[in-house]
């Protein structure tokens, strides 16, 4: 088993829509993922780590950012607007929404929706790499800890549920969750779309049972002339709740104690980002992805991806997924060290990642640089601290086109719109 229990959760939020759209264990990610990779368990599995990583960091070499170097408190400039009510002056004009989005460990944001009349609330991942909504079912069996673990939805309990009974079936890559259809009301952020069809889960597999979300909320293309079933984005379209089929994420960094995550619906909040955005369009009709130019360091001077290469925007893989040879080349450029197992883990030196290049991305002609520490996943314990790399390799199988998964590590450098109605995704500078 080597490295693979001690990595496992980080693993598991890495494989993520690596192989697609539907196939996004989104849920993984809510796993305790830092204890079981504490680097004191690393260590001992592997003896020549410590001479790699320099364990007892002293303090000051990185200082907590005070928290007064950034300024934009919410909290301070809108005292008396709770998030879940309008905001003014978006992009778009009309109403737009916010949800409030938690921050789990970096790794995993999730907020919450109600189903039903009266309202019971969920904690859902806002999932872009697929389209179905689901939430644990009140008869599922005491023998399912998953599901008996979360929040549930009981149709007795509402007066605006409505039966369906076809059965729902949703594949992860490590664990699947089964149940039935069924519709009722949905409110996010106070837009509600009534008889959103939403799977009641009764069985789910054992990875779901330490994740923080209930259940997930997909952001992603259903395509209704296949049968599909609407999802809750495209109700609010066709139910005339949103003034524009656009929403955005900005997610925050857990270090610098900046305003919360927000997921915010029918437009663009230019609280959370600064200049203009770079626009890519869509390159397939029924998922986020575009083609990006190339991945490179140094001002072009090392090019590491294939041109032309697609990509996805994935709200729920943590870190940024490429095809592995590119991976292996960009981490090795890095000073990365390659631990044994697959997905391969690049450590890199904790004491020298300030020094690391920015690794840049070409998109539409525009240079997007991440930072190391956009790009360094630092695990800490009360002794110990482990810098991995945050680009992670995948093996694509013959006939499969290599695409990159640009995740949750990417959308926290930069503010995401996603654009249905002119079918294009936008970036722009997050603010820190
Ligand atoms: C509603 O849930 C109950 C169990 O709580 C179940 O027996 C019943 O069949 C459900 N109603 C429909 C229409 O599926
Ligand atoms: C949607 O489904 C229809 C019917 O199966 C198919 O012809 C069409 O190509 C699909 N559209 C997309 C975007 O996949």
């Amino acid at each position: 088993m080597g490295l693979l229990p001690a990595i496992l959760p980080v693993l598991v939020v890495i494989s993520i829509s690596a192989s697609g759209v539907l196939n996004n264990p989104v849920s993984q990610i809510g796993r305790p993922v830092a204890k079981q990779m504490y680097p004191r368990v690393l260590k001992q599995m592997y003896p020549r780590l410590p001479k790699l990583v320099h364990p007892r960091l002293p303090k000051q070499m990185h200082p907590r950012v005070p928290k007064r170097m950034y300024p934009r408190e919410p909290k301070q400039r809108h005292p008396n607007v709770p998030r879940a009510q309008p905001v003014q002056s978006f992009q778009d004009g009309g109403t737009a929404r916010d949800v409030k989005l938690t921050n789990y460990k970096d790794v995993f944001y999730y907020g919450p929706i109600t189903i039903g009349t009266p309202g019971k609330t969920f904690n859902v991942a806002f999932d872009t790499g697929s389209s179905a909504t689901w939430v644990p079912s009140s008869r599922c069996p005491a023998s399912n800890i998953a599901c008996q673990k979360h929040e549930k939805y009981n149709n007795a309990s509402s007066s605006t549920y409505k039966g369906d009974g076809q059965s729902f079936f949703t594949q992860y890559d490590l664990g699947e969750i089964s149940g039935y259809w069924s519709q009722d009301s949905v409110t996010v952020a106070g837009l509600t779309v009534k008889n959103q069809a939403f799977g009641e889960a009764v069985i789910e597999s054992e990875i779901f049972e330490d994740t923080k979300n209930d259940g997930i909320l997909g952001l992603g293309f259903t395509n209704v002339s296949a049968g599909e079933k609407p999802s809750v984005f495209d109700n609010m379209v066709s139910q005339g709740v949103l003034p524009v089929p656009v929403f955005s994420f900005y997610l925050n960094r857990m270090e610098t104690g900046g305003p919360d995550s927000v997921l915010t619906l029918g437009g663009t909040n230019p609280d959370y980002y600064t200049g203009d955005f770079t626009y890519v369009d869509l390159s397939q009709p029924d998922r986020w992805q575009f083609k990006m130019d190339r991945v490179q360091l140094y001002n072009g001077n090392t090019i590491f991806s294939r041109r032309e290469c697609p990509a996805i925007v994935d709200s729920s893989t943590s870190l940024i997924v490429g095809p592995v040879d590119e991976i292996d080349i960009l981490n090795i450029e890095l000073g990365g060290i390659a631990l044994p197992g697959f997905p391969k883990m690049y450590v890199l030196d904790c004491s020298k990642i300030d020094n690391l290049p920015d690794v840049e991305f070409i998109l539409n002609g525009q240079k997007l640089s991440l930072s190391s520490r956009d790009y360094v996943l630092k695990i800490t314990d009360d002794e110990d601290s482990l810098c991995f790399s945050g680009f992670v390799g995948k093996r694509f199988e013959e006939g499969e086109t290599p695409t990159w998964t640009l995740g949750i590590s990417f959308m926290r450098a930069f503010y995401t719109q996603f654009d249905k109605g002119r079918n294009r995704i936008g970036f722009a500078k997050a603010i820190p």
